[in-house]
């Protein structure tokens, strides 16, 4: 008997739908994609039902969803309302990777693990207030490091009040006890990534947050991953394309050399969703795939 064709709904909040995130599905082996731009919480249940209703409970393994978007906060509250149209086995598999950033920090947190291990270390996150600089600090906090925690995990904001906040709730989260750092000057900035053995730079697009001569001093990191792809890099010194490459004592990731693992992660979690009806990828989950295919 013929296979139904897979059909992937993708699911935005944005005035429309990302088209990076269009062509990764399509590339990803769907058959159909169904782009839905614009998709307030009031009308998951029907796009939801509409996905649940219409193939019979052998077929659901055939149709997932996709939650994508620049608004970060939108699209999660869109994957909580369709949790709730679920019920026993008769729901589809979900991949959520608002803005990238789940497949984004997943990959940064795996570059480092192939560099070194976190257990013990002291780790310092720029931009850690950012969805993506957030699930960083999520990941070294809890699964990537269960084993032996980090010694020091600071989540850095030009707000030293912003920076609480959110460790707070990730502390609330993963049970480790997160440093809030205020980055308001270039000085403070120094001061936040002094004695760190890993820095992530998840700063704003085109904002360079740590300036030039840090990388060449005496209190650079072992590991410094900046994800900033626009011009000027985060980190001064960190090409966009390092993968890995040694600048003095540091070994360098920029954001494209981030970018081959995290598409590596993007396609086989859109693969991985046709293979069963009740898959969610978020974050935690998304990272676990990456650790399998970093092997
Ligand atoms: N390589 C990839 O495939 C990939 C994929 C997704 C994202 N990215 C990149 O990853 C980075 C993080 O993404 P994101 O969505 O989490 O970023 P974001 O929300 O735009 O910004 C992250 C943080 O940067 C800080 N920031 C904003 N404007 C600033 C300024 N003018 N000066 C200093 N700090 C500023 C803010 O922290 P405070 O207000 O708390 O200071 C903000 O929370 C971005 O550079 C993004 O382009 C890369």
């Amino acid at each position: 008997m013929s296979q139904k064709p897979k059909i992937l709904i993708q699911i935005d909040s944005d005035r429309h739908t990302s088209v990076f995130d269009s062509v990764v599905a399509i590339d990803s082996g769907i058959d159909h994609l169904l782009p839905h731009a614009n998709v307030s919480p009031e009308d998951i249940e029907a796009l939801v039902h509409g996905a649940m209703f219409t193939r019979g409970a052998k077929d659901l393994s055939h149709t997932a969803l996709f939650f994508g978007g620049n608004d970060v906060a939108a699209t999660e509250e869109l994957v909580r309302a369709t949790k709730k149209c679920f019920f026993g086995n008769l729901r589809v598999s979900l991949l959520s990777d608002p803005n990238g950033s789940n497949t984004t920090a997943a990959a940064a947190v795996l570059c480092a693990q192939n560099e070194t291990d976190l257990g013990g270390k002291n780790i310092t996150i720029l931009g850690g207030t950012g969805p993506v600089g957030q699930r960083i600090a999520r990941l070294v906090g809890s699964v990537a490091s269960a084993a032996t925690p980090p010694a020091s995990i600071r989540v850095c904001s030009r707000s030293l009040k912003k920076s609480q906040g959110v460790c707070d709730s990730l502390s609330d989260l993963t049970g480790f006890k997160f440093s809030p750092f205020e980055t308001s000057s270039d000085q403070l900035t120094r001061e936040s990534v002094r004695n760190a053995d890993i820095v992530f730079a998840a700063g704003a697009a085109g904002i360079e947050l740590v300036s030039e001569g840090w990388i060449s001093s005496d209190s650079a990191p072992r590991v410094a991953i900046d994800l900033n792809a626009v011009p000027p890099a985060g980190i001064f010194g960190v090409s966009v394309t390092d993968q890995g490459e040694k600048r003095d004592n540091t070994i360098c990731y920029g954001a494209i050399g981030v970018g081959g693992l995290k598409m590596k992660i993007h396609k086989q979690a859109i693969k991985n969703l046709f293979l069963s009806n009740d898959l969610t990828l978020e974050t935690e989950e998304t990272y676990r795939l990456g650790v399998e295919l970093n092997k």
